[in-house]
């Protein structure tokens, strides 16, 4: 039977009940740190001149990364019970945890929403084919870097809409490509448990990677700052126990839709695994940035070296990240997305990867100029 040393019974039922949970100052202080000390030269914009925040919401690629374990020892060890084990886990893919924000800025004055309002509600899988007992993603790592207080942009977790979508993916056993069709979360609107992230900055949440969750306004418009990772299994979940001994991950699902076990369920179409979609518009951002970081350097005296970034390591460093993350895969049957909202299939011509590569002697120069 299934361990558990580093969940409470509690937490255990938290998280089967809600599909989440709360692990209070979980990440380093060092990396909080570290991490947000470069955030405004990232982004090229005045901390202190908000007229200088031109967007208010984007995503970051990743520069930095460690193991998940290193990141936050005790949330990392409560992500392995709640997926029935470590060596159930990936040993490559998103075992490393880094730097790729997710930054709500909000404005100064705009209209109050409720949830049901939200136009965002959606799962993290755009790397895979999405079956029922698909675990691509098993859990939504939600890393906070700054305090998240009430109003202030935290993530929304849709609690009663895991139900609905596993009654979907149930009912397609062909499996789902991204981009899914809005009418998948549509049921978000109509939801009655609605949560809200508020955390302390080195706060980690772990969701359910079936658990919908939407952006909410920040209304404090001031920067809300997180990453989310995720842990990815190397087998399916398994519906059909014989000795019913599921994982918390797996208990989700089967109390969504009120069952004791899924024998019946098959996917009928093959598993693919792809180039994540929202990668591409991600890293169309890592030169810019590292220009930008370099430049930074140049103006405090300091070496290019100083420039702490897996794009600046070398060749084997780069590959090695890029396994770590998916972006050595083929693109999927739908391509990439070219911005943040692109729904639209999209396929480039070379995969992302290698324009990027064609690209690092430009930063090469850049660094030899300094
Ligand atoms: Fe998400």
């Amino acid at each position: 039977m299934l361990e558990y040393k580093h969940l409470t019974p509690e937490e255990r039922a938290h998280f089967v009940e809600h599909g989440w949970l709360r692990v209070p100052g979980a990440i380093k202080p060092k990396f909080v740190e570290e991490w947000m000390s470069n955030l405004w030269v990232r982004l090229g914009w005045d901390e202190h001149d908000k007229s200088t925040w031109t967007e208010e919401y984007l995503k970051m690629p990743r520069h930095r990364e460690v193991p998940a374990a290193e990141l936050c020892p005790e949330a990392w060890a409560k992500m392995c019970e709640i997926v029935g084990g470590e060596d159930r886990i990936d040993p490559v893919r998103e075992r490393y945890h880094g730097d790729q924000f997710i930054c709500n800025f909000g404005k100064e004055v705009q209209e109050e929403k409720h949830p049901s309002e939200f136009t965002g509600w959606h799962t993290d899988n755009d790397w895979y084919r999405q079956f029922l007992d698909s675990s691509g993603n098993a859990l939504t790592i939600i890393h906070c870097f700054t305090d998240i207080p009430p109003r202030g942009g935290g993530t929304a977790l849709c609690e009663d809409g895991i139900k609905p979508l596993c009654e979907t993916f149930y009912q397609h056993p062909e499996g789902l490509d991204p981009p899914f069709e809005k009418s998948l979360y549509a049921h978000c609107k109509s939801s009655k448990n609605f949560a809200f992230i508020e955390a302390k900055a080195g706060d980690v949440f772990i969701t359910h990677g079936l658990l919908p969750h939407a952006h909410s306004p920040n209304y404090l418009h001031y920067a809300r700052v997180i990453a989310n990772p995720h842990v990815n299994l190397t087998e399916p979940f398994n519906l059909n126990r014989p000795d019913g001994d599921y994982s918390l991950c797996e208990q989700v699902i089967l109390r969504a839709l009120g069952r004791e076990s899924i024998p019946e369920y098959k996917p009928t179409r093959e598993r693919l695994a792809f180039y994540p979609r929202t990668a591409f518009f991600k890293r169309e951002k890592v030169t810019p940035e590292l220009q930008r970081m370099l430049a930074d350097a140049e103006r405090k005296g300091l070496p290019p070296s100083s420039v702490d970034s897996v794009y600046l390591k070398g060749e084997k460093a780069i590959e090695e990240h890029e396994r770590r993350n998916g972006y050595d895969k083929a693109f999927g049957p739908n391509g990439v997305a070219q911005t943040m909202k692109d729904d639209a299939p999209y396929v480039p011509e070379a995969p992302k990867h290698d324009v990027l590569h064609d690209k690092l002697p430009a930063v090469k120069v850049a660094v030899a100029e300094i």
